[in-house]
């Protein structure tokens, strides 16, 4: 079983990204680390303990940065997306269980320290965590198995601007110190979780299970899917972002990756937070990660289905 952190901004594909990873006989999850982005940090440690106890799993859950590393807190237009409370407006009753005390950043450095070689890092929301964590103990740079990012778009537009993905631009410098820092990373950006579409249709067999988790799920991504559509007409589903970088840490043979050396525009006008990929023939520098670019979604989207309720 691969070990994982996960680091999150709990969200309603986060929420999916949480249940598949608990769900996967493949993966053992060591904490649910959680960071602002979709919502706040007390919000989406809430929503993240609210998803474990509906997946009966006692995974500790440790909360981390509040805020960028430089910048104060932006308010995006997530509510829209993801509803008031983070988790499509399904909120009933606030978690029974507590998050841990320490702080996200400590406990990456921690599990990584005590499992050399052997941890792999996924975070699907901003890199703030992940930067501190580095900051604090640069050696975790060489001692982790490797670091699954959804974030970024490489190849494509952006969503939160036009030309920003909103995990990238809710922390640019994080995200920057992170690619510099020489720490393994494979991106998993919009470039691939915009072909990972998850249709209305299936919802109603995850309601047929008739479990806690099945229909907290299903009505989380009801309204996640009316929101890609008002959004994006005609899309015909809501994008797997968040699962799809759990999905990559099971099993990479899901995408296609090149080795390319990517930047994040941290001052841009027009353009802070857009990940610069140099797709040059001959590269200005050598690469500092694997960039995903082409995914087998059918195959993705059949495994994520087999496991996630
Ligand atoms: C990312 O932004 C968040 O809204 C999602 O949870 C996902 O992590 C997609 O750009
Ligand atoms: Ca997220």
């Amino acid at each position: 079983m691969k070990k994982i952190v996960l680091d999150v901004d709990t969200g309603i594909d986060d929420s999916l990204a949480i249940a598949y990873a608990v769900h996967s006989p493949e993966l053992e999850v060591l904490g649910v680390t959680t960071c602002f982005g979709n919502v706040t940090v007390e919000e989406a440690t809430r929503n993240t303990l609210v998803v474990l106890e509906h997946l009966d799993s006692n995974v500790p859950v440790i909360p981390g940065a509040a805020k960028p590393l430089f910048r104060d807190p932006t308010k995006g237009n997530t509510t829209y997306i993801h509803g008031e409370d983070g988790i499509g407006n399904t909120l009933s009753a606030e978690p029974q269980r507590q998050a841990l005390s320490e702080h996200a950043a400590n406990f990456i450095v921690e599990q990584v320290r005590i499992l050399p070689g052997q941890v792999t890092i996924i975070t699907v929301g901003t890199l703030t965590n992940l930067a501190l964590a580095i900051m604090k103990a640069p050696e975790i740079v060489s001692l982790v198995d490797k670091v699954v990012i959804m974030g970024g778009a490489v190849t494509v537009h952006g969503n939160i601007t036009p030309s920003a993905e909103a995990n990238i631009y809710a922390d640019p410098e994080a995200a920057e110190y992170v690619f510099r820092s020489g720490i393994p990373i494979t991106l998993v950006g919009l470039d691939v979780t915009m072909k990972t579409l998850l249709p209305l249709e299936v919802l109603q067999s995850w309601r047929d299970k008739n479990t806690r988790i099945g229909h907290l799920l299903a009505d989380m991504t009801e309204f996640y899917i009316g929101a890609y559509e008002d959004f994006y007409p005609g899309i015909g589903g809501c994008a797997l972002h968040d699962p799809l970088a759990v999905g990559v840490a099971i099993n990479p043979e899901f995408v296609k990756t090149v080795p390319m050396h990517v930047q994040v525009d941290v001052e841009g006008v027009h353009s802070l937070g857009r990940t610069v990929g140099d797709l040059r023939s001959i590269p200005g520098s050598g690469p500092n990660m694997d960039v995903c670019i082409e995914v087998d979604a059918d195959r993705f989207l059949k495994h994520f289905l087999s496991l996630v309720v």
